[in-house]
């Protein structure tokens, strides 16, 4: 049987991306394999946000490219949102790429694949695979590309404008997931608060979702601020269903700098709809990500960003130096912030945010959790591995248990960013 080999940088609709081509091959008669060395196929899934992962994803090419120079016969295929913004050239950087597929062409995915491997020819039989996260937890993407320009971003150029996934192909998509023994889905968009199809809104989706048998537990991401109404919440409050959770990307602390980067709302608006959440849903981990050193942007402004952190208390957040992106607003800006002083920032706040982190974590200890065992954890006593109803790691040693069970649990201890049952 033919092998396919995966690497996939940045988010989890890449992870989404990376599992459709899994399945589009796995029908073919591919196998998955942890060798890249031994596989007929690597496929190279990549990502554009920032310059240094571009970097790294280039340097996995080129070393996938070296290495198959020995393994007659092997291909190499690059796709994403890097394959997207460079497009053909890549073959020319880098000589042994055989295949760029850019992440706009995910919409007809199932046709480049077929164009490279005709089913009819390469189709065994071999029954459908789950694929995801975890054998119990799966993504569903919702909705594709972004509208939204905010300055900084090169998603809205690689990912192109937001398409909604019609109301029908979402529900069956689930049902075939939980048919396979799925409990937990994501559902995915870059703005899945813009999700709309047919007179549905993302509000009104999460609703039938909630009310479909055997799905347990239920998370989305990405939310932007502007669109996360009370409506939204409100959905979120009404069912156990619903994940504690909401992933809400404040970027800055500061009004100029938010108006700056085109986000569309203010410090102000964003602390009162922590305030909001927090009413409506108790004990909500809220977590986020954070742009530090965008052009222009002062000391003071910078601490405004320390103070609104402060103030959020995230649960955790992903956190990026500002890193300038060919054809997007913000780089047509003078770039004024020295890399030293951006570092120095986001060391700073990483800091702040990781204390942060630890509290939450030791305060959630002694708590009653409701955990989802999502597998074992094989290095460590052979405990088991979950997630709460919100966003955070547990760890069971002690307990009968298998995947896909929910049990209700307090933690002894925390590590960091884990609580031990
Ligand atoms: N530089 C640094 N971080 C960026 N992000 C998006 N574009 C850039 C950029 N040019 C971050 C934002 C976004 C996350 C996915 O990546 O914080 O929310
Ligand atoms: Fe990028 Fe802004 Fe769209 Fe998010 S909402 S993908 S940060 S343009």
């Amino acid at each position: 049987m033919p092998s396919v080999y995966f690497q996939t940088f940045g988010c989890q609709m890449n992870s989404a991306d990376s599992d459709t081509i899994h399945e589009l091959l796995s029908r073919r008669g591919f196998v998955l394999t942890d060798s890249c060395g031994g596989s007929d196929l690597i496929v190279v899934n990549t990502c554009s946000v920032r310059e240094a992962a571009e970097k790294r994803a280039k340097g996995k090419i080129a070393e996938f490219a070296r290495g198959k120079k020995s393994r007659p016969g092997q291909k190499l295929w690059v796709v994403g949102c890097m394959a997207e913004r460079l497009g053909d050239s890549l073959k020319e950087q880098i000589p042994g790429v055989d295949l760029v597929v850019g992440a706009k062409q995910m919409e007809r995915i199932d046709e480049v694949i077929e164009e490279q491997f005709p089913q009819s020819q390469y189709d065994t039989g071999a029954s459908p695979m789950i694929f995801g996260k975890t054998a119990v937890t799966d993504f569903v993407p919702v909705m594709r590309g972004c509208d939204n320009y905010c300055a900084y971003c090169v998603v809205p150029y690689v990912r192109g404008r937001e398409q909604s996934v019609p109301y029908d192909i979402i529900e069956s998509t689930v049902k075939e997931k939980i048919a396979a023994g799925i409990k937990e889905i994501t559902f995915l968009g870059q703005n899945v608060n813009s999700y709309n199809h047919g007179g549905i809104d993302f509000p009104a989706l999460l609703s039938k979702m909630s009310n479909i048998d055997g799905l347990e537990r239920i998370r989305f991401t990405t939310s932007h601020p502007k669109d996360c109404t009370e409506k939204l919440i409100d959905v979120m409050a009404s069912s156990k269903k619903f994940a504690s959770h909401i992933h809400l990307p404040v970027q800055a602390g500061a009004d100029r700098i938010l108006s700056l980067m085109n986000r569309k709302y203010t410090s102000s608006h964003y602390r009162n709809l922590l305030d909001m959440i927090r009413t409506r849903i108790p004990h909500a981990d809220i977590t986020s990500d954070i742009l530090v050193g965008f052009p222009t942007e002062t000391d003071a402004e910078f601490r405004e960003t320390l103070s609104l952190v402060r103030a959020a208390r995230f649960t955790t957040a992903f956190m990026f130096a500002y890193s300038p992106r060919e054809g997007t607003a913000a780089a047509s800006m003078k770039e004024e912030i020295s890399k030293e002083e951006k570092n120095a920032r986001l060391t700073e706040l990483i800091a702040l945010q990781t204390e942060i982190t630890r509290e939450i974590y030791e305060n959630s200890v002694g708590r009653e959790l409701e955990v989802l065992i999502t597998g074992r954890q094989e290095k460590r006593d052979k405990a088991w591995m979950g997630q709460d109803a919100g966003c955070k790691k547990v760890l069971i040693s002690c307990e009968p248990a298998e995947p896909g069970m929910i049990l209700n649990v307090k933690a002894t201890r925390s590590s960091g960013m884990t609580l031990i049952v």
